[in-house]
Order: structure tokens, then sequence, then C-alpha cells
């Protein structure tokens, strides 16, 4: 039974990732690791809870060392518009923080999972069924990052036998915890408002096609990955993992047939529309269904059906979702 620590297990994917793990491998081999005190009484009365700075490595060791951890789950980083407003802070929290668990998985033999992100792509890459292997000159701070990121991960993979393996996500969406300063988080906060006012204000323009991923494919792609048999993984840091592509008037329509009177109105913000502009709209993901057997699940129209259901259950929405 593998014994697992996830680092930022508050955040948006940690949080649900690490209660999906505590399923798999059972509570008490799956300590849950985050910066902020506060965490849901799922989380703690689950299994481990305890509190990480994870640009601090002395005390990773010592939680390493203390749960005898032998997969870690490095998640904590700024997303990308905060970190065009941050970009010295996000170099810090994302590099930082990676090369203290990359260092405590050299000294102390654990596997490491760390997510790269579609934001690993610039204006230079192709946009449509971007390569797994192809350009990836990103022009924000989050994408420098990210691309550092894959390569430091390859480095310890090849210069010190580091298992260490990641994908690239596309937005991912889901209803549990929300995303903090991220591009594609519009299309998380569009169910929020749905439900809550039947409006929309979105910072995208209309033909702004990004990849997005529902949060069950996501935790499903982290684990898959881990179990995957390194004997076929020709890539490891990191694979394209796609499973939808929308615009934003496409999720305004997906909504529109549960709740017929939902209006989405347009407010662009230059920012994190140009930070759009410079990622894939939809990426080959062959790599990952080739050597890992990589098959998302959900879709735009499922997705939307689910996200809707248990908004509108949480906020007591009227009955017409269906
Ligand atoms: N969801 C991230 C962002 O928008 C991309 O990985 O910053």
């Amino acid at each position: 039974m593998k014994r697992i620590l996830v680092s930022g297990a508050f955040g948006q994917i940690g949080s649900e990732l690490t209660l999906a793990l505590r399923q798999v491998y059972g509570n008490a081999n799956v300590v849950a690791a985050d910066i902020r005190p506060e965490c849901s009484q799922e989380m703690r009365d689950s299994g481990p809870v305890e509190v990480l700075d994870c640009t601090d490595g002395k005390l990773l060791a010592s939680l390493v060392e203390k749960y005898r951890i032998d997969s870690i789950y490095h998640l904590p980083a700024l997303l990308s518009a905060v970190a065009e407003a941050q970009p010295q802070r996000a170099w810090h929290l994302n590099m930082g923080g990676l090369m203290e668990a990359l260092e405590v998985a050299r000294e102390r033999k654990c596997a490491l999972f760390v997510p790269s992100s579609i934001g690993a792509f610039g204006p230079g890459t192709p946009r449509d069924d971007t390569p797994q292997d192809t350009i990836q000159r990103p022009n924000t701070m989050y994408g420098v990052t990210k691309v550092s990121g894959e390569l430091l991960c390859d480095y310890y993979h090849r210069r010190f036998g580091v298992d260490v393996r990641g994908v690239r996500f596309p937005g991912i969406i889901s209803h549990q915890t929300l995303p903090g300063g991220g591009t594609t988080d519009y299309a998380v906060s569009i169910y929020y408002e749905a439900v809550r006012k039947r409006r929309f204000t979105c910072f995208l323009k209309p033909g702004s096609f990004l990849d997005m991923m529902y949060m069950p494919d996501a935790i499903k792609a982290a684990i898959d990955l881990m179990e995957a048999d390194p004997a076929r993984l020709k890539h490891r840091n990191a694979f394209n993992v796609s499973a939808m592509s929308f615009a934003p008037e496409d999720i305004c329509a997906a909504i529109q047939k549960h709740i017929p009177d939902f209006q989405m109105g347009y407010q662009i913000d230059p920012v994190r529309q140009a930070i759009a502009d410079s990622w894939p709209r939809h990426m080959d993901d062959s790599a990952a269904r080739a050597e890992w057997g990589w098959k998302p699940v959900w879709d735009l129209a499922r997705m939307t059906a689910d996200m809707l259901r248990v908004l509108g259950a949480r906020y007591s929405f009227p009955t017409q979702l269906g």
C-alpha cells in the first residue's frame, strides 16, 4: 500500500484529489498538507492533516519521515492571472516549492506527481491539436514556471532517477473548491452565477476556445499516471491530457438548455484575454492515450448537467434543472 502526502491539499485540485486518494489507498495512508490551517470537516475527519509551506523543504522532509511517505503529489502554484500580477512571488512559490519537493523526493526516494498546464505553451505553439512535443515559448510568468518545472522534473529523472511524472492540465472545472486567479476560471464561475443570479459577465471574448476538463477526469489522470507501468512511459513531464474544448458561448448555450433565461454578457479583461489567446485551443493527447491508457469520460453536456445538479441543490435553485 502506498503512503502518500498531498502538498497543496486544500486547493482546487487538492481538496478533491486528496479525498479520492484516501478512497483508493486508505484514509490513514494519505496525508493532507497545506499552508492554510482551515479545511473541510471531511478532510480533517477522514485522515491526517498537517500545515506545510511548500517552500520549507526541511518541514516537508520531516513529514515524509514522520509518515513514512513514498509518494508526493505536489500541487501548490500561483495561477496564470495572479502570477502576472506578482511574477516574483510566482517564481518563488512555483519553482522554489517544486525544487524542495524534487530534493525531498531524491533524498527519500519518493515518487512525485507534478502538474504542468496548457500554460506551458505560448503564442508560437500550434493552437489546434497541439502536439506533445512542440514549441514551448510561453510569454507569462505562470508559463515560464511551468516549462521550467517540466525541464527540472525531466532533469531529476534523468540525472537522479527520481520517479517524477506529470500532465499538462487544461482548465479544470469543479464544484467543491474555487480556483484562484486563473484564466480558465470563468468556466467555473459561470455555473455558480447561473444558479445564483441567472446572469454572468464573461472576461474572455466570444470565440476564445480553450481546452477544459471536469474534475473527476483530472483526478483519474493524476492517479492513473502515477499507477502506470514506468516501462511504457516514453514521456514523463508532462503529458498533454485533453477532454473538451469550448468557447464562452458554448458553455452559455449548454447552461441555457437547463436554465433557459440564463444570460451572458462580456466585459473583456485584456490581461486574461491575451493569456487565453496564447494557449492551445485543443491539445493532442495521443501520447497519454498510448503510453498509459488515458481516456476522458466527461464532455460539456454531461459536465454541465452535473455541475448544475450539484450547485442547484447547494443554492436551492428552483426545480427546472434536469
Ligand atoms: N487553470 C490555469 C489557469 O488558468 C491553467 O492551468 O491559470
